[in-house]
């Protein structure tokens, strides 16, 4: 990660943070952005509105992104940090963009097509339920993208097609209309690309498979012994690549830890009960500290939104500049 790269992240705000997010997006923007020169992590509350139509759980589930940030100690005076829907220039630049975007890429968007595919198998006709927000979701997230001069886009797996997209619109504008954009990068790191969860699928609200980050320390004691396993006895090997307890320790624990947990399943003799123990007082250690500075911070909702006021205040001039220079360029 050099210095003077510009990165960026986004999260959504549709319900529970859960360990998934933490790993993919949160914890590399808030390591980044001690390098970086410029960092921005925003909260996506105008993506959310395709599937969120409840106002006071939308802003509940934007006051709980905003302060798990700050719990999580993302350094607010340093990276811009702010509410999506509060740099509305990121509105302008996205109609903008429609019109270089191909309909035929939006077609191919992985979320999209899930969602046709579902009403295909209930035998219902394919857009059933299907807006126009959803449908151009990739072209509002090449907007925020490409807004903030972006080089640098730490992402899970599931969101590696979105940002290729955002390249892809970058350069279809490019070709168009000269050099105007930077060409984005989705950041991926490989082992949480895809984190298992609960059940051993892929950590997703949509699976109801979620270690939530801020659960109390009974309640995450209580799913972590959920996991499901196979029917191995103690004393038999175990590959620990394929165990979603080890899959989920090797983020939490220590190096040493995590070494003697690999062997001990590989050699045999340790148990799934056991394992889910070690794996219990790694993540409860790991997030204790974070998790009461949450529960502090999430009492006063308006220290919080006059942070994300902040943020958007320093975000705005970039924008601005921004949408400035592609208006120019397309003789508005
Ligand atoms: N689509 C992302 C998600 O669902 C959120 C997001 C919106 C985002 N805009 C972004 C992520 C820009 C990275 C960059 O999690």
């Amino acid at each position: 990660m050099e210095k003077d790269k510009v990165v960026l992240t986004g999260i959504k705000p549709t319900g529970t943070l859960h360990v998934g997010n933490f790993l993919a997006a949160m914890k590399p923007i808030i390591e980044m952005s001690k390098i970086a020169d410029r960092s921005f992590a925003f909260i996506a509350d105008l993506h959310a509105l395709n599937s969120v139509h409840d106002a006071s759980k939308l802003r509940q589930s934007v006051t709980e992104i905003a302060a798990a940030y700050i719990a999580l100690s993302l350094d607010t005076k340093k990276a811009v940090f702010f509410r999506q829907s509060d740099v509305s220039q990121v509105t302008e630049l996205s109609a903008l963009l429609m019109n270089v975007t191909p309909k035929g890429l939006m077609n191919r968007a992985h979320s999209y097509k899930d969602s046709t595919q579902k009403n295909i198998a209930a035998g219902l006709d394919f857009d059933v339920g299907i807006n126009m927000g959803l449908y151009t979701y990739p072209v509002l997230m090449a907007a925020d993208i490409l807004l903030y001069n972006t080089d640098v886009v730490p992402v899970g797996k599931d969101q590696k097609q979105h940002v290729e997209f955002a390249r892809d619109i970058a350069g279809a504008f490019n070709a168009l209309y000269g050099d105007t954009f930077k060409l984005p990068e989705p950041f991926i790191k490989e082992e949480t690309g895809i984190l298992p969860g609960l059940d051993g699928r892929k950590m997703s609200k949509s699976y109801d498979n979620v270690i939530p980050i801020f659960d109390s320390e009974a309640e995450l004691k209580k799913k972590i012994m959920r996991i499901q396993t196979d029917s191995k006895l103690p004393e038999e090997p175990k590959n620990p690549d394929e165990n979603t307890i080890f899959l989920l320790y090797k983020h939490f624990a220590m190096e040493k830890q995590m070494r003697e947990m690999r062997e001990k399943f590989e050699k045999g003799g340790l148990g799934y009960g056991d394992a889910k123990k070690l794996l219990f007082k790694a993540i409860n250690d790991y997030l204790s500290p974070f998790r009461d500075k949450y529960n502090e911070l999430i009492k006063n909702p308006d220290e919080i939104f006059d942070i994300l006021n902040e943020g958007a205040k320093r975000a705005r001039p970039i924008a601005e500049k921004t949408i400035a220079r592609v208006r120019k360029v397309m003789g508005l």
